[in-house]
C-alpha cells in the first residue's frame, strides 16, 4: 500500500510503498500523475530499479529525449543519461560531474522543453556526521509567479525570453572549479543541434493551465523585447529563487526524484568531491511548446 505525503517545505511530496520494479497500474500511475503536477516534485523512496524499469516507467509519462552529450548516456540504454563525479579504472568519467551547477530548466532550450525528468540516485556523497552531500534545489515557477506585483505581471505580458544551452554550457565551465573534471568547449556539430531558442516569459502550465515565470538564471540569456541591459531579467531571475519558493532535496540512495520541468526550476550543488561518490541516472520526458499564458 502506497502513501503520498507532501514535504515540510512549500512544495514537493514523498511516496513511500512503491516498487517500480513492478509497474504501477493505471489507477496508481494516474494518482502520480496528479500529484506530480500538484506537488511539482514528487520522491518515490527506497527503489532499486533496473534501467529497464527506470525506463518503462519514464515512458509513461511521454516519449523519451536522448541527451546530446551522447558520451554520457548508459552504454545500451542512450535513454538514459548519467550524471556522476565517478571515473572508471582508466580514469574515465563515468557521467557528467558538472550537470545542473546553475539554476536552469531541463531542456528549456529545445523548441519543447521537457515535460518532466526522473533521477535516480544509486550513490550519495555524504559528510563527516553522514549527513547526505550534493542536493539539488528546486524553485517553484509557479509560486514565484503567483507572488509577482500585480503591476510586474501587466509588464511581462508578451515578452519572449531566449532560452539557450551554450548560454547554459558557458555558465557551468565559468564556475567549474579547478582540478575538477572540466568541460570540453561544445563543437559546431553539438551547436548546431541545439541552436537557442525563444519562448514567452510566462507561459500557461500544459496540464494544469497556471501560469508559469518561464526564466532562469543559468539558462536565460536575454528578454527579446527589452533593452535594459538585463536588469528587468536579473531581478525576475532572482526573486524565482527567493527561498519561499525553495524545495531542497537531500538525497538517499534509492530515491527516484521526478520533476515538472515547466512548473519547477533546479540546481545541483557543487559541496562534494571524490572520494565522496555521487552517482545518479537520469531520464528525460519530451514536452510540448509552451504558450504564453
Ligand atoms: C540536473 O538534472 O540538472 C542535475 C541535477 C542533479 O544532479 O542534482
Amino acid at each position: 500500500m502506497h502513501s503520498i505525503r507532501p514535504m515540510d517545505a512549500p512544495f514537493g511530496a514523498e511516496i513511500t510503498g512503491l516498487d517500480l520494479n513492478d509497474a504501477p497500474d493505471d489507477l496508481v500511475f494516474g494518482e502520480i500523475v496528479d500529484a506530480l503536477h500538484a506537488h511539482g516534485v514528487l520522491c518515490i523512496r527506497d527503489q532499486r530499479i533496473t534501467p529497464e524499469a527506470h525506463i518503462a516507467f519514464s515512458r509513461r509519462f511521454g516519449a523519451l529525449e536522448v541527451h546530446v552529450q551522447s558520451s554520457f548516456n548508459l552504454p545500451g540504454y542512450p535513454e538514459i543519461y548519467r550524471i556522476s563525479n565517478c571515473v572508471d579504472e582508466n580514469g574515465k568519467a563515468e557521467g557528467l560531474a558538472e550537470a545542473g551547477r546553475v539554476w536552469h530548466t531541463d531542456l528549456a532550450y529545445l523548441a519543447e522543453p521537457s515535460r518532466c525528468s526522473l533521477l535516480y540516485a544509486l550513490e550519495v556523497p555524504h559528510d563527516d556526521a553522514g549527513r547526505s552531500l550534493g542536493a539539488t534545489m528546486f524553485a517553484s515557477t509557479t509560486l514565484a509567479y503567483k507572488a509577482l506585483p500585480e503591476a510586474t505581471k501587466q509588464r511581462l505580458q508578451g515578452l519572449t525570453a531566449v532560452q539557450s544551452y551554450a548560454y547554459i554550457y558557458d555558465n557551468i565551465t565559468a564556475i567549474s572549479k579547478p582540478g575538477r573534471q572540466g568541460l570540453k568547449p561544445l563543437n559546431d556539430e553539438q551547436k548546431n543541434k541545439v541552436p537557442p531558442v525563444e519562448h514567452p516569459l510566462v507561459v500557461q502550465h500544459p496540464h494544469t493551465s497556471a501560469p508559469i515565470l518561464f526564466c532562469s538564471g543559468g539558462m536565460t540569456e536575454r528578454i527579446v523585447e527589452q533593452t535594459d541591459g538585463g536588469a528587468l531579467l536579473r531581478e525576475l531571475c532572482d526573486h524565482a529563487i527567493d527561498p519561499a519558493f525553495v524545495y531542497r532535496h537531500d538525497w538517499r540512495v534509492g530515491d527516484l526524484l521526478i520533476w515538472d520541468n515547466i512548473q519547477t526550476q533546479h540546481l545541483a550543488v557543487d559541496d562534494y568531491w571524490l572520494p565522496q561518490r555521487r552517482r545518479m541516472q537520469r531520464t528525460t520526458v519530451k514536452g510540448v511548446a509552451p504558450k504564453a499564458a
